[in-house]
């Protein structure tokens, strides 16, 4: 028996993840490539830059991104200051370096009382976290996006989505209901929705991909100062 499963017997799991260091969502592992595509289609690969990502989680995601972009420096954070251990552990193992130390973010305070050492940022990034929080945090990531952007900035939000009130296909459905189920506050949002709030804080939707396993990634424009 491993020392992690003999331990997890005797030891809640919250604090166990304090002792333990690297989680591993085994989703993140499947869906990071095909993330990481889209990120190469948006991001600067050879201009020096600042990423912010919004709920990092285990940190999986952004030091593995990170590694393909070494002009860029990404700072993760959390809600769940439980993850920090992680999001550390991954980002220690990172050969460029450009992955600072998580920060504490509850997105749905006000981008002035965050504790960052960059204060614009080129890129945001927004990973499964609308559908699985309640709807103020979709929109006040919306309004905090708009202030912590540069003009031209992008924010690219992965997940399931609705599109014109319909949900699709089946399994999305049901996975909507459960969400719903487990929390009344949560469950996947309309893509129409999510324009109306972009717009009201001069954002805009500029780029739908469909990726594997009916997810999408959402490409959300501050557009430059005219
Ligand atoms: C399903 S997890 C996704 C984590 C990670 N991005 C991934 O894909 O593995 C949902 C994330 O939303 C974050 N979250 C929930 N409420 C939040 C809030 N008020 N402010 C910031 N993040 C929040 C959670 O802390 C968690 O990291």
């Amino acid at each position: 028996m491993s020392f992690q499963l003999l331990f997890s017997f005797f030891l809640p799991v919250k604090p166990f993840t304090y002792l333990c260091r690297k989680i591993s969502y085994p989703a993140c592992e499947r869906n990071r490539s095909f993330i990481l595509n889209v990120l190469q289609e948006y991001f600067n690969p050879s201009q020096n830059g600042h990423v912010l990502e919004i709920g990092s989680g285990t940190g999986q995601h952004i030091s593995y991104f990170a590694n393909f972009f070494p002009h860029l420096k990404f700072q993760p954070s959390e809600y769940d200051e439980y993850l920090f251990n992680s999001i550390e552990a991954y980002a220690q193992e990172v050969p460029t370096k450009n992955v600072r130390k998580p920060v504490k973010i509850d997105i749905t305070t006000d981008s002035k009382t965050w504790n960052l050492e960059t204060k614009l940022f080129d890129y945001m990034l927004n990973i499964n976290m609308m559908h699985i929080s309640p709807y103020n945090c979709t929109t006040r990531l919306f309004q905090n996006a708009s202030e912590v952007l540069k003009p031209g900035g992008m924010m690219i939000t992965y997940g399931p989505y609705a599109h014109n009130g319909i949900i699709e296909p089946q399994s999305n459905i049901d996975f909507d209901k459960g969400l719903r189920r487990q929390n009344p506050e949560w469950g996947l949002r309309d893509i129409n929705d999510l324009q109306e709030i972009a717009e009201a804080v001069g954002m805009r939707l500029v780029k739908k991909h469909d990726l594997p396993a009916n997810n999408k990634c959402l490409i959300w424009l501050k557009p430059a100062n005219e």
